[in-house]
């Protein structure tokens, strides 16, 4: 597990890049869960930590608990072509079955953001 920062740092619905061992991934605090991928576009390479979330915020109250979401998906969209992609399982939407950046799972504990590369 890497610790890439503290979960009050990741706005809701903004991508971030971290580096890991020179490698660059994209990670996505979508409310309910976190996401991270590869920040690598499967399409041409564009860093999809430039991109942008797709959706609307959700609250079940003022100061309740906050969601990012697109029908019950975090979506994050290329910023060069617009391909978007679902960061739970890093498919393309246009192209589910062709078209993927790899996703891991990330874990909050104790306030911290642990993403797991396997
Ligand atoms: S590089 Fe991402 S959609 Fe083209």
């Amino acid at each position: 597990m890497h610790d890439v920062g503290a979960e009050a740092d990741f706005e809701v619905g903004q991508p971030r890049r971290v580096e890991i061992g020179g490698r660059g991934f994209v990670v996505v605090n979508g409310g309910a869960e976190f996401y991270a991928a590869r920040d690598v576009c499967a399409h041409q390479g564009a860093r999809l930590s430039s991109g942008r979330c797709k959706g609307n915020v959700h609250a079940e109250s003022v100061g309740g608990h906050i969601e990012y979401q697109t029908g019950g998906r975090t979506l994050l969209q290329c910023p060069w072509h617009g391909w978007i992609f679902d960061m739970a399982t890093g498919r393309a939407l246009a192209d589910p079955d062709r078209a993927r950046v790899r996703v891991y799972p990330v874990r909050v504990t104790d306030g911290r953001v642990l993403l797991d590369l396997g």
